[in-house]
């Protein structure tokens, strides 16, 4: 059978892997709609996915996982689902902390989280707490996250350090791009080498903008409930497939400029 899991694993393995994986988990409403069930259903089926995938990732060697779990744009949906999805990321998190921990996954979450539920915010900075030495692979949940509210939180806090700083010339120089990243909500973690999206749209939904400058975009059209090891392994290998030349020249053409010469 081609492209089964078995066979597509052993060819990823010698290639090089991603370094991070950003992953816009979309598509639950709709895979539940399919099947006739309440949005509900479709969140359920996707966070035992999330499962499936992190454990995929870990085992592979990827040393960066980052999950959109909640935009800053998703309060815009009904109380009860987003009521839903807080308390999914609550069993999630109690779930699956001894995991993190037998794994050695260190766990970080990028969003603005004063405005998540209490209950969140303190399974959350607890399961933080217990991973943070962890160095097996990084699992970035984003919730409540969205790029132009990160870009927006680390001009706030560039402008209260410089005032702290209390550096006048620096005030109001331009900032450099090191700056503004280590400000970021991912601050430390690699740029996305390879982002996915789920369930057939073609957007980026306010995501990893800035980090993703450079990344190989993959889109499939499979739903994030079904979303499984062997779709991980597609888009590692479509990655691998890829030329990456970030505004320079790939090694192909700088030996024909050689030759040229
Ligand atoms: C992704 O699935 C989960 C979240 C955005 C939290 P959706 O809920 O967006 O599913 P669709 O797009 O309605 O199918
Ligand atoms: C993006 O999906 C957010 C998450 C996956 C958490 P959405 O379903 O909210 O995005 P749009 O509205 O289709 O752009
Ligand atoms: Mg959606």
């Amino acid at each position: 059978m081609a492209n089964s899991k078995d066979t597509v694993y052993p060819l990823i393995k010698e290639g090089k892997l991603p370094r991070h994986i950003a992953i816009i988990m979309d598509g639950n409403g709709r895979w539940a709609s399919e099947r006739g069930l309440p949005r509900m259903e479709g969140h359920r089926a996707g966070a035992n996915a999330v499962d499936k995938v992190v454990t995929c990732c870990r085992k592979t060697g990827i040393p960066t996982l980052s999950l959109f779990a909640f935009s800053t744009e998703n309060w815009k949906r009904p109380d009860n689902e987003v009521k839903a999805l807080f308390d999914l990321l609550n069993i999630y998190l109690k779930k699956k902390l001894n995991t993190m921990i037998k794994n050695e996954i260190c766990l970080r979450i990028s969003g603005d989280t004063s405005r998540i539920p209490e209950k969140s915010r303190k399974l959350i900075d607890s399961a933080i707490q217990k991973t943070s030495s962890f160095t097996g692979m990084t699992l970035n949940i984003c919730i409540n996250y969205g790029s132009r509210d990160e870009l927006l939180c680390a001009i706030e806090k560039i402008i209260k350090n410089r005032i702290s700083s209390g550096d006048i010339k620096k005030i109001s120089s331009k900032p450099e791009w090191r700056e503004i990243e280590e400000n970021l909500y991912t601050s430390g973690l690699p740029d996305v080498d390879l982002l996915i999206r789920t369930a057939g749209e073609q957007r980026l939904s306010n995501f990893l903008l800035l980090q993703a400058a450079y990344a190989e975009l993959y889109f499939t059209a499979t739903g994030w409930p079904d979303f499984s090891d062997q779709d991980i392994y597609l888009a590692i290998m479509e990655f691998q497939k890829r030329i990456r030349k970030f505004g320079g020249l790939n090694e192909k053409n700088k030996t024909m400029e050689k030759i040229h010469e």
